[in-house]
């Protein structure tokens, strides 16, 4: 079983139903209406556990109603929340999702407390770090924490996985220094290396481009197409599976989380690790919501 420690975002999702995606200036009726977990640090958490990594999440809520609930949401999962700071005077994030009938979606979010999450925190919890097999991070939550974070791991000889979403321009040096895999979707791809990926000529300078930077594993999600991988000499693109999105609402936390359950520390199965994390994200996108939506261990074996 892999022990997985993810520092990141935790938000409070309240997700809108809509036909269509309303213009700027129209107001229009929502079919329905919901509040669930979600952040994308917290959903690849309940990914992880939820295909039996012992997981643990290094993070912040204010010390509001919302942080309780989103407190108590990841503990009945199982998952440690010692490292979960409950911040005074700070609120907790919360994002605000619309997903119209094709299963697009536009998301805002308030980050709150994760912006507040500090090296010196991480820095108290680096026990935790350093007995995992993996540390995963993304950029919803203060990138100085992760940068510390991942510096501890890397010093620890833990494997360090960076999801780079939503996307960041200027990603400091320090930060990609200490990332052994990179997981960008191809929007962040292109942000990050300046190459558009179209086909696999380019998604392979795209993951020259991070090998020249020191970062030794390359994924790129592709939505429905599924995800391309470079490591160590070996590449390929392995296909998603066919299946009608009502909703992709953490469609990428899900396959980075479920493929950490299962990926060896060298990389080595790195093409089996995505089929399952295919596999977990095409249950995630029938389904709405983000925690609501992601599989169980059982649903995928
Ligand atoms: P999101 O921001 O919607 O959570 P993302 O942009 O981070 O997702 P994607 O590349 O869109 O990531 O999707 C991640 C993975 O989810 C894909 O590699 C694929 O396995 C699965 N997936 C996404 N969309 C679909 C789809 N329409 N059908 C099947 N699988 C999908
Ligand atoms: O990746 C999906 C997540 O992005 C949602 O749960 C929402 O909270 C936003 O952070």
């Amino acid at each position: 079983m892999n022990r997985v420690t993810v520092i990141g975002s935790i938000n409070l999702d309240t997700t809108l139903r809509v036909p269509h995606m309303p213009k700027p200036g129209e107001t229009i009726h929502a079919k329905e209406h919901f509040t669930a977990g979600g952040g994308k640090g917290a959903n690849q958490a309940v990914a992880a556990k939820r295909s039996d990594a012992d997981t643990y999440f290094i993070g912040a809520v204010g010390n509001d109603a919302a942080g309780e609930m989103m407190i108590d949401l990841l503990s009945q999962e199982e998952i440690n929340v010692n490292a979960v700071a409950r911040l005074d005077r700070k609120s907790t994030g919360q994002a605000f999702i619309t997903v119209d009938d094709e299963g697009e979606n536009i998301i805002t979010i308030f980050a709150g407390a994760n912006m507040d999450i500090t090296p010196k925190h991480v820095g108290d919890y680096k026990e935790i770090i350093k007995k995992s097999d993996f540390v995963i991070a993304q950029f919803e939550s203060a990138i100085k924490s992760t940068i510390e974070a991942f510096k501890i791991a890397k010093a620890a000889g833990v494997r360090t996985i960076l999801n780079p979403a939503p996307a960041l321009k200027d990603v400091p040096e320090e930060l990609l220094e200490v990332t052994d895999m990179i997981a960008p979707n191809e929007t962040e791809t292109e942000i990050l290396t300046g190459i558009k990926v179209t086909d696999e000529a380019s998604l392979i300078e795209a993951a020259e481009y991070f090998h020249n930077i020191g970062i030794e594993a390359v994924l790129i999600t592709l939505g429905s197409k599924g995800a391309f991988y470079h490591v160590n000499g070996q590449t390929g693109i392995v296909p998603a599976f066919r299946v009608k999105a009502v909703d992709t609402t953490a469609a990428g936390d899900t396959f980075i989380g479920a493929l950490s359950s299962v990926l060896k520390t060298d990389f080595s199965n790195l093409e089996d690790a995505i089929r399952y994390g295919n596999r977990a994200s095409s249950l995630t996108v029938q389904r709405f919501g983000a925690q609501p939506s992601i599989p169980f261990k059982q649903e995928l074996i």
